[in-house]
């Protein structure tokens, strides 16, 4: 069986892969220092895979107890890093912080894996390393604009730290995915986005705004150049982005790259307005959502959606849901999470 260490493994989108993982016959390792989550996402794994994970609590940035993980487990064929901090607002508030964690996490994943002879390496990029483009929709040959964050500068660093690896260390196959935005929850409503620290993403707070956590949704902007005057993002279901994973994996481990290290968009290809993402709650759950129009927020592009084409012909990846099924799967999560706290 191939075993495949999982960092960032009890966050939001790790916890949905490792359970697409398991579905495809990997054996998994976790590793989280819990600085944005906590160890409840191993029970929903266990509950719906019905696998107990292997877990260490443990920051990535000790190389010491990095090193151990490696050590205790040499038939690690693979790693898949979602460890990061990834506030955008509080990156610009603590950028010392953002790039010790982000980037020290990664520098000392990568040297194990070339230490250890680990051959395999998946590594979680971001749409924001575009920045405010305005070419659309974006391919991975966008060109790269400025990062408007320290958040966004550690995924362009990150990225150019491993295409400088890979250059020399041919033993290690790389694959970068850059998600758009990613949303929604597991079918069975026992894992979802559980951040330990509030989420300030759109549909988090329409979720805590209907089950009552929050008093209303505010509307960043209503008079941008779209069609209903509200900003445009792609948002793709945690599980297609989760499916995307294995399918990488599955085909580094199948020789079937070009290069050493290849980059994937990974969006629906559609763009969605604020205000279209709202009604498609209220459509899905029945309800009437509190919001409000309110003005822009400093820092949001326009308009950003991906063209997934390289990854549909090469991974063989195709999304299959859609933003009402990110709605309903993430009105459900919301639902029996707020019944469990209370
Ligand atoms: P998350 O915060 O839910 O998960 C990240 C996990 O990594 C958390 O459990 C956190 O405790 C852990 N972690 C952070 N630093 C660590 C360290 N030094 N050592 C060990 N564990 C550490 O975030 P997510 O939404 O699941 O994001 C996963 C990855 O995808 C991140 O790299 C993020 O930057 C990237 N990404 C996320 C989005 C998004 O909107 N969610 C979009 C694009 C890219
Ligand atoms: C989506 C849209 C807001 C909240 C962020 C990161 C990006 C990537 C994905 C990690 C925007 C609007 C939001 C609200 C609103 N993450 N909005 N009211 O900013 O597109 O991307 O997550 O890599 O790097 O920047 O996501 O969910 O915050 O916003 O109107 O209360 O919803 O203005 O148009 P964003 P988001």
């Amino acid at each position: 069986m191939n075993k495949v260490l999982v960092t960032g493994g009890c966050g939001y989108i790790g916890s949905h892969t490792i359970v697409d993982l398991i579905d495809h016959g990997f054996e998994v390792v976790c590793v989280d220092s819990l600085v944005n989550s906590d160890l409840k996402p191993l029970e929903g794994i266990k509950a719906i895979t019905g696998k107990s994970i292997s877990h260490y609590t443990l920051d990535l940035c000790d190389k010491e107890g990095t090193q151990k993980i490696f050590e205790e487990h040499p038939d690690i064929s693979g790693v898949i890093h979602f460890a990061a901090l990834k506030r955008v607002g509080e990156s610009v508030n603590k950028p010392l912080w953002y790039y010790n964690n982000n980037l020290n996490s990664l520098l000392n994943i990568l040297d194990c894996m070339k230490t250890f002879g680990v051959k395999h390496f998946i590594f979680s990029s971001s749409c924001s390393v575009y920045g405010n483009t305005n070419v659309l929709p974006v391919t991975e040959d966008t060109p790269m604009e400025p990062a408007e964050s320290p958040y966004a500068a550690t995924k362009q660093i990150g990225e150019m730290i491993i295409q400088d690896f890979s250059k020399v260390n041919p033993a290690v196959q790389s694959i970068l995915l850059r998600y758009f935005n990613p949303a929604g929850a597991h079918e069975s409503a026992l894992i979802g986005e559980s951040s330990t620290n509030k989420s300030t993403n759109l549909v988090p707070v329409i979720t805590e705004t209907a089950v009552g956590h929050r008093e209303k949704t505010v509307v960043f902007g209503t008079d941008y150049d779209t069609r209903d005057g509200s900003c445009i993002r792609d948002y793709i279901h945690v599980m297609d982005i989760a499916n995307a994973h294995t399918k990488a994996l599955q085909y580094l481990m199948g020789n079937k790259n070009n290069e050493n290290c290849e980059v994937y968009n990974l969006g629906i290809g559609e763009g969605v307005t604020v205000l279209e993402a709202i009604h498609a709650f209220e459509k899905v759950s029945g309800l009437k959502l509190n919001y409000e129009l309110g003005p822009r927020r400093a820092g949001d592009v326009v308009s950003i959606y991906a063209n997934y084409k390289k990854a549909a012909d090469q991974l063989g990846w195709d999304p299959e849901k859609s933003i009402d099924d990110i709605m309903r799967t993430a009105w459900a999560w919301e639902q029996k999470r707020s019944a469990v706290v209370r």
